[in-house]
């Protein structure tokens, strides 16, 4: 029985996101603690050849059209070339994009492309290289810097950067990164802080809200309303007056406001982990095992089945705002956003 990936609120998952491992060569600090996390085992990581199938349902049966590959950090998974490549190779051919925080992508941007990729969003929090070091607590700007570079000169279009502000951190610095990214001609996104922390430090009184967020942009430059049509996306998007992006199109900066402003009636997002979860949230607190259905044989119908069932008990919304609401065990990092 083919269909679509739909809920019991009518929504219909076309976007896919894959997260390729959960770990992660930067350690932010508001996402992950100094040591890292207990990452999973070799053995529950989907093989190169599970992740692929599982997406070749998804696009021949399920209706996904779209595919995200995120980490952790997608670009350490070693078989990442292989698997784009292979993901390319599927029709109808999804658009297949990928969430980075930019490092090595100054070396894998021309062969990210050459194997089929076609858009990136790369995050950064703040273009001061000592500020940097501090909240990665690694000291690699530079080749963020560079990745962006790189992909630019790729044909990787737009390049998008997403950046979350931490207050007391670097909640100074929208209007210096907004003026970064409109010379560099990259598409800029800011990112309400959201309960997904491994730590568990998430406080709504503390978080950086989308109002303030654009006043400290208006502040700075003038924002017209964005006519493309916002369909399912997280980003509330504006034309910034007087500017170009790197492709000569009208400059434009978003904003995802995610618990201020959430937009969950319109959600398109199916995810699956690294170890063969499907979430049908990223606030989810249930996930279905589709890596034991696999690996106990299941063949691409039945997969297919499960699929459906975890789309449908999909809840209407994230909940943050409930007082019973509980933040799902599986941190940020190794849901892939
Ligand atoms: P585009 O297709 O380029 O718009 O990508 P995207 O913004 O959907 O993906 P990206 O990986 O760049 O995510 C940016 C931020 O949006 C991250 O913090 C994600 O966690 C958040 N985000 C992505 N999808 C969802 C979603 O379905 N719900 C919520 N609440 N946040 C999301
Ligand atoms: N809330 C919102 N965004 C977050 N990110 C990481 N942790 C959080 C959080 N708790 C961002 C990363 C990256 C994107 C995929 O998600 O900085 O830009
Ligand atoms: Fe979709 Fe859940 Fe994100 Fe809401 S919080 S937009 S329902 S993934």
């Amino acid at each position: 029985a083919d269909g679509a990936l739909v809920d019991r609120y009518g929504r219909a998952a076309t976007d896919l996101r894959v997260s390729l491992t959960d770990r992660c060569n930067l350690r932010c600090t508001y996402c992950m603690p100094a040591e890292g996390l207990p990452w999973l085992p070799k053995s529950e990581v989907l093989t190169d050849d599970e992740v692929v199938r599982l997406i070749r349902i998804a696009v021949e049966r399920l209706g996904v059209t779209e595919v995200r590959f995120t980490g952790g950090e997608p670009l350490i998974r070693p078989g990442l070339l292989d698997i784009l490549g292979r993901v390319a190779g599927l029709r109808p051919r999804p658009v297949l994009s990928l969430t980075t925080n930019g490092l090595g992508l100054d070396r894998l941007a021309e062969p990210l492309r050459a194997a089929g990729l076609d858009r990136v969003n790369v995050s950064l929090d703040t273009v001061d290289r000592e500020r940097f070091a501090e909240l990665t607590r690694r000291d690699r700007l530079p080749d963020v810097l560079a990745g962006l570079a790189a992909a630019t000169a790729a044909g990787l279009r737009p390049v998008k950067i997403n950046s979350v502000l931490i207050r007391g951190v670097n909640d100074d610095e929208a209007p210096r990164l907004l003026r970064f990214a409109l010379d560099h001609g990259y598409q800029l996104r800011f990112i309400e802080q959201m309960p997904l922390d491994a730590q568990h430090g998430w406080d709504r009184r503390v978080m950086v809200t989308a109002d303030e967020i654009l006043a400290a942009l208006r502040a700075a430059v003038s924002l017209l309303p964005d006519p493309v049509a916002r369909g399912g996306a997280p980003a509330e998007t504006w034309l910034v007056d007087g500017y170009v992006d790197a492709a000569g199109q009208p400059a434009r900066v978003g904003v995802i406001g995610s618990v201020t402003r959430p937009f969950c009636g319109d959600c398109d997002r199916t995810r699956l982990t690294a170890d063969g979860q499907i979430r049908n949230c990223l606030f989810a607190t249930e996930e279905s095992d589709l890596r034991a259905a696999l690996r106990a044989g299941a063949d691409d119908a039945e997969l297919a089945d499960r699929w459906r069932a975890a789309t449908w008990a999909k809840r209407a919304g994230h909940g943050i705002d409930d007082p019973t609401f509980l933040q799902p065990v599986r941190p940020m990092s190794a849901i892939g956003g």
